[in-house]
């Protein structure tokens, strides 16, 4: 399926919520706001930045960024690869903010890929740790927490319930941080870029637009900013909204439970996939969710259930769930993830587009 009618058909959807939101006189406040709650279904709002920028105080990325917040159809995948890196250590590679980047995406690959060509448990823990360290930010608490990478270097995140099973790959990601800061890497970008290599690593996974040149901070971001298992559906809405993530959007990313398994909700199942494939990145989550009799072998989370079957979310399972649900997958969670891996960031039109480093998208092994 082509780009174009992928975006279209995930945007038609919407339309006829778009049209019902016009106001016509003898409507009532009450019905207004329910339609234009409606229409919200979908995420489009701008961040960072790039809020109070003027359209001419854009850079090429500042404006590559908007164009994928704002959902005009721009695809926030890409094909694109060096064609020469230079040498670690030379001065070419110095003057290009993106070679140190090929270097560290080759060494996270190595840990992401195992032999039989899926991703391992370093590459799933690495997708939950972007998201964790992400999340940590909403609408109201301005510019603090966020894609900062505090949650590696304030020592007091990691030992939050929210948090917990992410222990090792912080250390990993210590390590790293130890090995490339020199380079001028940060860790919030470190953390992020991660989460992309992972993501691409994972057999199916899309290879999503990656930007460095975010701010660390060393302040524990505002506790209370992730999602319980536990937490009723409408709870959840509430919460993603808050980080300008609509339903649709949600729904997009909880595909990462594609890859995921479960330690601390059900210990006595520690090791349980939320899916039969945890080491692909397919649309089997979706369909397993949503299935009467899911295999066995399977541990489901009670917020995935109730949010598979919310009315907001629900369409979008069912066409990730499709015959042909992988690509409008892939393109929906890449352009959620954008938006997810920029949340608390001030400085966005100032990154710098280093998608070029990434390995290259694979297919089922
Ligand atoms: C309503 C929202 C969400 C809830 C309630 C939730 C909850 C959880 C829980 C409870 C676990 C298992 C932790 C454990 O017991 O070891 C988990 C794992 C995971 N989550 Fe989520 N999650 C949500 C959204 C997301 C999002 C948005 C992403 C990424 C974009 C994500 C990525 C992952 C991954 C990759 C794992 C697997 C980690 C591993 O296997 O080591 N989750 N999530």
């Amino acid at each position: 399926m082509k780009v174009s009618s992928i975006a279209a058909a995930w945007a038609s959807s919407t339309a006829i919520l778009s049209a019902a939101v016009q106001a016509h006189p003898g409507m009532n406040a009450t019905v207004l706001e329910a339609l234009k709650e409606a229409d919200s279904n979908k995420s489009g709002e701008l961040l960072g930045d790039l809020k109070w920028l003027y359209p001419g105080q854009l850079s090429a990325v500042g404006r590559l960024i908007r164009s994928i917040l704002v959902d005009d159809g721009f695809d926030a995948q890409s094909n694109e690869f060096y064609g020469h890196v230079p040498p670690l250590h030379s001065a070419a590679c110095a003057l290009d903010t993106c070679c140190v980047w090929w270097y560290i995406a080759e060494e996270m690959t190595q840990l992401f890929r195992a032999s039989d060509g899926q991703c391992t448990d370093a590459a799933r823990a690495a997708v939950r740790l972007g998201f964790h360290d992400a999340a940590g930010w909403s609408k109201f608490t301005g510019d603090f927490g966020g894609a900062d990478g505090s949650i590696v270097l304030a020592p007091e995140e990691i030992l939050r319930p929210a948090n917990r099973g992410l222990e090792e790959i912080v250390q990993q990601y210590k390590f790293w941080y130890d090995r490339w800061s020199h380079f001028c890497v940060g860790m919030a970008d470190l953390i992020q870029m991660g989460a992309n290599v992972a993501t691409v690593v994972c057999p199916l996974g899309p290879r999503i637009r990656s930007f460095v040149g975010r701010r660390d901070s060393f302040v524990a971001a505002p506790d209370g900013l992730l999602p319980s298992p536990f937490d009723p559906a409408e709870k959840l809405i509430a919460l993603f909204r808050a980080k300008t993530i609509q339903p649709r959007g949600l729904a997009a990313l909880l595909g990462a439970h594609s890859t995921s398994r479960q330690f601390f909700v059900n210990p006595a199942r520690a090791g349980a996939p939320q899916d039969s494939t945890p080491g692909i990145w397919d649309v089997l989550y979706y369909r397993q969710t949503l299935a009467a009799r899911p295999p066995p072998e399977i541990f489901r989370f009670p917020s995935d259930i109730v949010l598979s079957e919310h009315p907001r979310l629900f369409p979008a399972f069912k066409t990730f769930a499709g015959p042909n649900g992988q690509a409008p997958w892939d393109f929906a969670y890449a352009r959620e993830y954008v938006r997810l891996s920029l949340l608390g960031v001030f400085n966005i039109n100032n990154l710098t587009d280093c998608t070029l480093v990434l390995p290259a998208k694979t297919s089922k092994p």
